[in-house]
């Protein structure tokens, strides 16, 4: 059961609902994520796609369950899981800068100064943040800004899963683009492995090896593992010529416009596990031979 690097074992969360009842947000969750995969979800707001990645980042304690990662039950924080969260989260009293180097000295312990501060410098560079600016507080800083500190924080760590909560969503879609084609760049040149929350069905599609989707809570379900089958390299003008593209999109659209809701607030016995949806319009899918189901498998091919 926990072949995989990731692997979530029958997640539980509840919370008091404020009225003296109990919140189930999810109930038996159970999937896993390979080394090297990136996965994102897509869900809509409120169905415990934070909690989940909470729990990930050993940030949260779910209420039954566990997950592991390289088979050892995550528990507290780790320097090996690097998080982006949905409200940056800096040190308010450092400037952009210490924000990074504070965490690249804590990694790299027997640095010197010098190549920490130009580690650091470098993928605030990446993320479009250079002069006078990094030396600067959060609170001086753009929204846009602090998220794109936050991003270059946690890349900078090289963490073995890299758990990025909506990392884009306060960014101009210029500098959106820009930074997943660096994320992307990043994550082909190492072993790393992703799981990321959005909104966005277009970025899932260019992003993810597979997405995840969860019904509407109470009670929501991941209830289908969908594998993007386009190959990569993969462009933002580039994908949506592809035969798959459509069908897929399609797929995820009418997902969270009818079948979230549909397949909501059902309380379910034992482990649930998403269906896996492969959807090829290309030859492929013809093939007279084809591999078992659960081979063919788009790794990270990123040039
Ligand atoms: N600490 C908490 N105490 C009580 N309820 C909580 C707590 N944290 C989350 N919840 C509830 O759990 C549910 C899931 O919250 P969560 O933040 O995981 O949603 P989400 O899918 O990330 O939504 P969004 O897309 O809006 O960020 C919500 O109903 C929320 O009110
Ligand atoms: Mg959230």
């Amino acid at each position: 059961m926990s072949k995989h690097f990731l692997s979530i074992e029958n997640l539980t969360q509840r919370f008091p609902d404020g009225q003296g009842g109990t919140l189930t947000v999810f109930e038996n969750a159970c999937f896993g994520v390979e080394k090297g995969e990136f996965v994102v979800i897509l869900g809509h707001s409120g169905c415990g796609k934070s909690t989940i990645m909470n729990i990930l980042a050993g940030l949260a304690e779910p209420t039954e369950g566990v997950v592991k990662m390289d088979g050892f039950e995550v528990s507290g924080p780790s320097l090996d899981r690097g998080v982006v969260f949905q409200n940056y989260s800096l040190l308010p009293w450092l400037s952009a800068l210490s924000n990074v180097t504070f965490g690249v000295r804590a990694r790299y312990r027997d640095w010197t100064k010098a190549r920490v501060i130009e580690e650091s410098k470098t993928y605030l560079s990446m993320v479009g943040l250079e002069g006078d600016v990094i030396h600067r507080k959060p609170s001086q800083l753009s929204g846009g800004m602090r998220q794109r500190v936050s991003i270059a924080r946690a890349f900078a760590n090289h963490p073995k899963l890299l758990l990025l909560d909506e990392p884009f969503g306060a960014l101009d879609a210029l500098t959106r683009g820009t930074i997943q084609d660096e994320l992307l760049k990043i994550w082909g040149g190492t072993e790393q492995t992703v799981f990321m929350i959005t909104h966005d069905i277009d970025e899932a599609i260019l992003l993810a090896d597979r997405i995840l989707l969860m019904t509407n809570g109470p009670f929501a379900r991941v209830a289908e593992s969908v594998e993007i089958t386009i190959p990569r390299p993969r462009t933002r003008t580039g994908i949506v010529d592809h035969p798959n593209y459509y069908a897929i999109r399609n797929h995820l659209v009418h997902f969270l416009g009818e079948r979230s809701k549909a397949l909501s607030g059902q309380k379910a016995e034992g482990p649930q596990r998403p269906e896996t949806v492969r959807i090829d319009r290309t030859e492929r899918a013809v093939d007279p031979d084809p591999a078992p189901a659960d081979t063919p498998r788009l790794r990270a091919v990123n040039t």
